[in-house]
């Protein structure tokens, strides 16, 4: 999965460097500084001291030493001094340069913290805003192939859009049913996994255990399909879809011929990375997961009645007993196609995150 919201502690992650949001002195200090600089052991400092420095908005690169990640890329945030200082022009860099350092050291994946949103002050809904928005047109450049994570020490640094985080609770309200959940077998496999004293959703990078659930049990949950809407709405796409000769990749392939895109527009945008994607071009009889699905319905922009029927082709279903799902239905109704905007939304839900 090309991006990444998870919750806990960056020294523990195994990826192949952590950004630390560290001081022009670059000789440590508190937050995540400290907590990296610890974790690394003394010889973090000694290479530090040979570094002089680091202005804000740039980067340097060190090893990792006793940390799991093979390298730290420090970075230094701007100090929030009420937003006509250039701060958003210098977070980006911080962001975009720690980006571009990664991908010179051939790394395949790379973690950041929430740059200046801590002791720096920067308003943490702008510094995420800044920090998502930097990496994804990273990311969406054809030639970066990287696996990024945001991490969230503390939930009271993740400030989701209050707006939109009010407006989908009322629509989980009205649709969402938890009583049906809590009965479901499938209901459990997505509860979050907590590790670190902060729930978050799974990532294999932190839990070693992964769920057993097959897709199976997941089509056995065919609850308030809404199959007259999908019958009523008549269009040669859905008819396309209903098609049961054909499979779920010779669906996805046809649709993004259909709809005019490139394959690797249609992949970036589903947050799915390149590998998986040839997996599932080069397999007739690909299995997804059913997050794999919705990634592509999003990416392809499909309505909710082509969404059922897409979903169907792999033997899913959408299931207003699966808080997930119904967040996902939510932006689909409104036809909001942003795959960050969604993922956000399903972290601020504890839901894992759509792509792969
Ligand atoms: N893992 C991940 N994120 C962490 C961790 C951790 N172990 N510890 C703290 N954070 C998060 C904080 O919750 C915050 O969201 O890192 C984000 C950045 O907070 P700070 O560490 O305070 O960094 P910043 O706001 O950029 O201020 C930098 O603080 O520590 C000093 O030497 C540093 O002077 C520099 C200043």
């Amino acid at each position: 999965m090309p991006f990444r919201i998870v919750s806990g502690d960056i020294t523990k992650l195994r990826v192949d460097a952590i950004v630390n949001a560290a001081n022009s002195s670059l000789l440590g200090g508190g937050g995540v500084d400290g907590a990296i600089h610890r974790a690394a052991g003394p010889r973090l400092l000694e290479e530090c001291r040979t570094l002089n420095g680091c202005r804000t908005g740039e980067a340097k690169v060190t090893l990792g030493y006793d940390l799991p990640a093979k390298f730290v890329i420090h970075t230094v945030g701007p100090i929030w001094q009420g937003g006509h200082c250039g701060e958003e022009e210098l977070l980006r860099s911080a962001y975009r340069n720690s980006l571009l350092l990664a991908r010179e050291k051939h790394c395949e994946s790379v973690a950041f913290p929430m740059i200046s949103a801590g002791v720096y002050g920067y308003p943490k809904d702008q510094a995420l805003e800044v920090a998502v928005s930097t990496i994804r047109a990273f990311l969406d450049e054809e030639e970066n192939d990287m696996e990024v994570l945001l991490v969230i020490f503390d939930r009271g640094s993740f400030r989701f859009d209050v707006h939109l985080y009010s407006e989908i609770s009322g629509y989980l309200r009205n649709t969402y049913d938890e009583e049906k959940e809590r009965g479901s077998f499938f209901g459990d496999v997505a509860k979050s996994v907590a590790f670190g004293g902060v729930s978050g959703s799974r990532c294999s990078l932190f839990s070693r255990s992964k769920s057993t659930f097959s897709a199976n049990c997941e089509s056995a949950v065919r609850e308030d399909i809404d199959e007259e809407a999908a019958a009523a709405a008549p269009n040669d796409l859905r008819k396309a879809l209903e098609n049961l000769d054909e499979s779920f990749s010779q669906a996805l392939l046809r649709m993004i011929d259909s709809k005019g895109m490139k394959d690797s527009e249609c992949y970036k945008k589903a947050n799915i990375d390149r590998k998986l994607f040839s997996k599932i071009r080069s397999d007739i009889n690909y299995r997804p997961s059913k997050q794999t699905v919705l990634a592509f319905a999003v990416a392809l922009e499909l309505d909710l009645p082509e969404t059922e029927a897409f979903l169907r082709k792999a033997g899913f279903a959408l299931s207003h007993s699966n808080k997930a799902d119904v967040i996902v239905e939510y932006f689909i109704r409104n036809k909001n196609y942003d795959m960050y905007r969604i993922n956000e939304a399903l972290f601020a839900f504890d839901q894992n995150l759509l792509g792969a």
